[in-house]
């Protein structure tokens, strides 16, 4: 049994981006890190408040994804130690179970010597998650346009823009995916697909080219936000008129509740735009947080450096232990 121990720092998601629902994803510069190593008996430990409630026995994510990885790789490993420590609020729409996900997967990969690729990571990262956007976005970084046809996943990677930066407004309730997903209708108009090709396929151009001025026109969905704006009160409001705030464009982020706008990092109206989505919130009594965050260029990546982890701060980012 080897000793090391692998820590993975994975970034957030946001999926959707409006119209390209389970489509287009873009990874944040907010983080998730995990540990694993071997051991003789399995041991978890989860740090910090976002993680509370999450199992530490083995019906915990990380340790089922890691026990997939070593089945597949023909390794017999059933006791291995995690920690875990995420800056990633749960069940946001900011991707942290595709965080979760695909570190177990990039942990685990590594602890057994790298057997495989990082798109049969892709395959499987999907495969459990569902939504490529998300997977393909914690895993490689950038922007990422992605199909899965519930058998294999296909993905492009876009550089984000220089200037793009995001502002997220994160609601104080949790709104689970499968709530969110039930709302949907099965059936849609034909001209409503339309719509989404469209503006979907636009804002692809859009986010490829670097055009940003674009995007306000591209940013706009017919196919799920209607539909899910009863579920987050104030939405409407705030994605019909963010742009006249300054924002580039806006968007439900994922299943939500977070909402997600998009800004020219040089803007003058970063400040007023936040205030004008806060105001909002607190017409609908609702507690937000709001967070300035930057596409991250970086998708998982197994970090060698113990001062660049969480887990060997005191103070700061740091927030205590929760359960051994
Ligand atoms: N694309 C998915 C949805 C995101 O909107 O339901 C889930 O993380």
């Amino acid at each position: 049994m080897n000793s090391k121990t692998i820590r993975v720092k994975i970034p957030a998601s946001t999926a959707n981006l409006g119209p390209g629902f389970d489509t287009i994803g873009m990874a944040l510069d907010l983080y998730t890190w995990i540990e694993m190593s071997f051991s003789d008996e399995t041991k978890m430990k989860l740090f910090g408040d976002n993680l509370k409630g999450i199992p530490t026995d083995k019906s915990n994510l990380i340790y089922k994804v890691a026990q997939k990885v070593f089945h597949k790789a023909g390794v017999e490993q059933p006791n291995i130690e995690i920690r875990m420590y995420s800056d990633i609020p749960l069940t946001r729409g900011l991707g942290s179970s595709a965080s979760a996900i695909v570190g177990a997967l990039v942990a685990a990969n590594a602890l057994i010597e790298y057997p495989f690729s990082d798109n049969e990571l892709f395959q499987m990262a999907t495969s459990i998650e569902n939504h490529p956007d998300n997977a393909g976005a914690s895993l490689f970084g950038g922007i990422i346009v992605a199909n899965w046809d519930g058998e294999r996943a296909e993905y492009i990677r876009v550089e984000p823009n220089s200037h793009l930066e995001v502002l997220a407004v994160i609601p104080d309730f949790e709104l689970a995916t499968e709530k969110s997903r039930n709302v949907l209708p099965d059936q849609v108009l034909f001209k409503d697909a339309v719509f989404n090709v469209s503006h979907s396929s636009l804002l692809v151009a859009a986010l490829c080219t670097g055009n940003l001025e674009l995007i306000k026109h591209a940013m706009k969905d017919g196919l799920h936000q209607p539909h899910r704006a009863s579920l987050i009160p104030g939405m409407n409001t705030i994605l019909a008129q963010a742009v006249q705030h300054g924002a580039l464009g806006a968007a439900l982020s994922g299943a939500g509740p977070t909402l997600l706008a998009l800004v020219h990092k040089n803007s003058n109206e970063k400040k007023g735009l936040e205030q004008f989505v806060m105001n909002q919130f607190k017409i609908e009594n609702i507690k937000v947080k709001t967070l300035w965050l930057k596409p991250c260029l970086k998708g998982a990546q197994v970090v060698s450096d113990e001062l660049s982890h969480p887990f060997h701060h005191q103070g700061t980012s740091f927030k205590g232990e929760l359960k051994s």
